[in-house]
Parts: structure tokens; C-alpha cells; sequence
């Protein structure tokens, strides 16, 4: 099987080669995007390799031409893809799982980074200012924590945070019974009403598009504290930046935002990313950005690539595929 791999980065390299070695597969690789440009990329290739960046009915058209049995994102989410146009090809597609603990992990650090106001005392330790004003935090055992999305990654939160005694209201169309032992569900609007601080752990479709928006905001207690680890549109930014600068929201952790895809993993320190909303987030003292960095461990590369490339030979080979989406 010969494998087009795009938006390869350096820490990827080794980890491809070795799994191309053990499982004896061929890859063609590139640091860039799929466009419709680079077709020669998956010349003489049954399988693609691709990440986050819009795959789209054009490049599914000439992939199909070319021979393309089956796309392997390496990556959870697959809203990226257009799925319907997919399938009327007859493409497969999958995604990968890799473990829970690493968004889990970054979601509780970003959590205490929040309510310790962590980014204000690492910003003044750096210019001397070894001053208290402002900087005290609250903690996490006299809060109410609400965790949207209890898949996966919100159900290892739930597991993480509840070591820390504080309330776990959860809410999820699908309701878990080992998530009870740690957390109460409840409705979407009491989780807007009773919680402190509101982390997002939902995939981004149709019905979690904008979720948190001018009237959940409302609703939301006064001072309430947003966590966004998942998809930036899950929240509608511009009414998040609103509430942060009337106070309504105290204080938020993103690292995902609306429109990142074409700016994060790129340096732009000499150039203007012109995306205006992140301009505005990231001189806010009180809220911490990140670049869609919570999945980024040793661990969870690694199962990236492995189930990538394993889920294309199933599927070039005729076998069962459990990571199979369509
Ligand atoms: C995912 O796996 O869905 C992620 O969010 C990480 C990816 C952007 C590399």
C-alpha cells in the first residue's frame, strides 16, 4: 500500500518512518496541506494521511480519479471533511482515537491556570513585579464545575476533577453510568444557572454550533469562567468577548477559537494574522490562549499515526475497520 501523508510536521517524521517500516507500507509525504495543487502527492496512493485542514468535494473529486480508496484523519474530530460528498464516492473515512488523558490533563492545568489567574502572575514575575494586587484565586473545592460532553475526554475531566471536592454537574444527550459515581447530569440550562466555571468537551456539529452565545451567556451565573479545549465553534466569540469586557464572564481558557485553522502551527511573529477576535482575546489579562496544543503529547502522536496508518491498511486490504466514520 502506498500512503500520501500531508501536513507532516518535524516530531512526525520518525513516528511515520517506524510504523512505514513495521507495517511495510510506502508513504509519500509533505508538510503541506492537501490542495488541489498538489495532486502529485497521492499519485500511485490507495490511502491519504490528512489532519485538520478543509477537505472539500473539488480535492474528494481528483482524489477519487487518481485512485484514493480511503482518507485517515489523524485526528478526533472530522468535521474538516465533507462527509456526504464522501460517501457518494464511496471513500472511506475514519478518524483516530488517542488517549483521553492528554486533553483531560491540559483541561484541569487550564482550569487551575484560570481560577489562579496564573497568565496576570507569570506576565508580572517577568517584568519584577512581585506585587499580591489582583491575583488572588478561588478554589476549586467551594466551586461548581459543568462539564458539556461527556465522551471520552469529558468523562477522564470528570474523573480528574473530582479528586479536587468540588460539584460535578455534567450534561450529555447520552448519559454514562460510570460518569454518575463522580458527577450529577443535569439540563443545559442548569448548567448555565448553578456552575462557576463551564469546561466544552462536545464534538462540533450542527447542535453545538454557537452553544454558548449572547442568551446562554445570559443565563450563565455573574462571573462565570468558560474552558474551551474542544472546537472554537462551540462558542459564538464575539459574545464571549462581549461578556468578558462587561464582567459577565470572569475569566476563559481557549484553545481552540473560530478561524484558527489557517493560522495555528504557523509562526507569525514577523507577519498579521488578521484574525481580529484573537487580537483582542490575547491582551485580555484574564483570559489564557493557547494554540490548539491540549492533544499535544509523546503518547498521543504516537497513537495518531499508528491508528492512522493501520486504519488505512484495514481498509485498502478489505479488513474490518473499527475507526471507520463512513
Ligand atoms: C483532534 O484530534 O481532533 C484535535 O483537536 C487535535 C488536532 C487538531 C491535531
Amino acid at each position: 500500500m502506498k500512503l500520501a501523508v500531508f501536513n507532516l510536521r518535524e516530531d512526525e517524521r520518525d513516528i511515520f518512518e517506524f510504523y512505514a517500516k513495521k507495517y511495510q507500507i510506502e508513504l509519500s509525504v509533505t508538510v503541506e496541506a492537501p490542495t488541489i495543487n498538489n495532486l502529485s502527492i497521492t499519485k500511485g496512493c490507495q490511502a491519504v494521511s490528512i489532519i485538520t485542514t478543509p477537505i472539500d468535494e473539488t480535492l474528494l473529486d481528483a482524489w477519487k480519479q487518481q485512485g484514493i480508496l480511503t482518507i485517515s484523519t489523524r485526528t478526533v474530530g472530522y468535521d474538516h471533511i465533507d462527509l456526504f460528498h464522501a460517501k457518494e464516492l464511496e471513500i472511506s473515512i475514519s478518524n483516530v482515537s488517542y488517549t483521553p488523558h492528554t486533553v483531560a490533563e491540559y483541561t484541569v492545568m487550564s482550569i487551575l491556570m484560570t481560577i489562579r489567574k496564573m497568565k496576570t502572575i507569570l506576565s508580572r514575575y517577568q517584568v519584577q513585579d512581585y506585587s499580591l494586587l489582583n491575583i488572588r484565586g478561588r478554589e476549586l473545592q467551594h466551586m461548581t464545575i459543568g462539564v458539556v460532553g461527556t465522551g471520552k475526554i469529558g468523562e477522564m475531566v470528570i474523573r480528574n476533577l473530582s479528586g479536587f471536592g468540588c460539584k460535578i454537574l455534567a450534561f450529555d444527550p447520552y448519559e454514562k453510568e460510570q460518569v454518575k459515581a463522580y458527577a450529577e447530569y443535569t439540563t443545559i440550562d442548569q448548567i448555565w444557572k448553578n456552575c462557576d466555571l463551564i469546561t466544552f468537551h462536545t464534538p462540533a456539529r450542527e447542535d453545538t454550533y454557537h452553544m454558548v452565545n449572547k442568551e446562554s451567556i445570559e443565563k450563565m451565573k455573574d462571573g462565570v469562567m468558560i474552558i474551551n479545549m474542544a472546537r472554537g465553534s462551540i462558542i459564538d466569540t464575539d459574545a464571549l468577548i462581549t461578556a468578558l469586557e462587561q464582567g459577565k464572564v470572569s475569566a476563559a481558557a481557549l484553545d481552540v477559537i473560530e478561524d484558527e485553522g489557517k493560522i495555528y502551527y504557523k509562526d507569525y511573529k514577523y507577519s498579521v494574522t488578521g484574525n481580529h477576535d484573537m487580537a483582542i482575546l490575547s491582551t485580555m489579562p484574564n483570559v489564557l490562549m493557547t494554540p490548539h496544543t491540549a492533544f499535544f503529547t509523546d503518547e498521543a502522536v504516537d497513537d495518531m499515526i499508528h491508528y492512522s496508518i493501520e486504519s488505512c491498511i484495514n481498509e485498502v486490504n478489505g479488513k474490518e475497520n473499527p475507526r471507520r466514520i463512513l
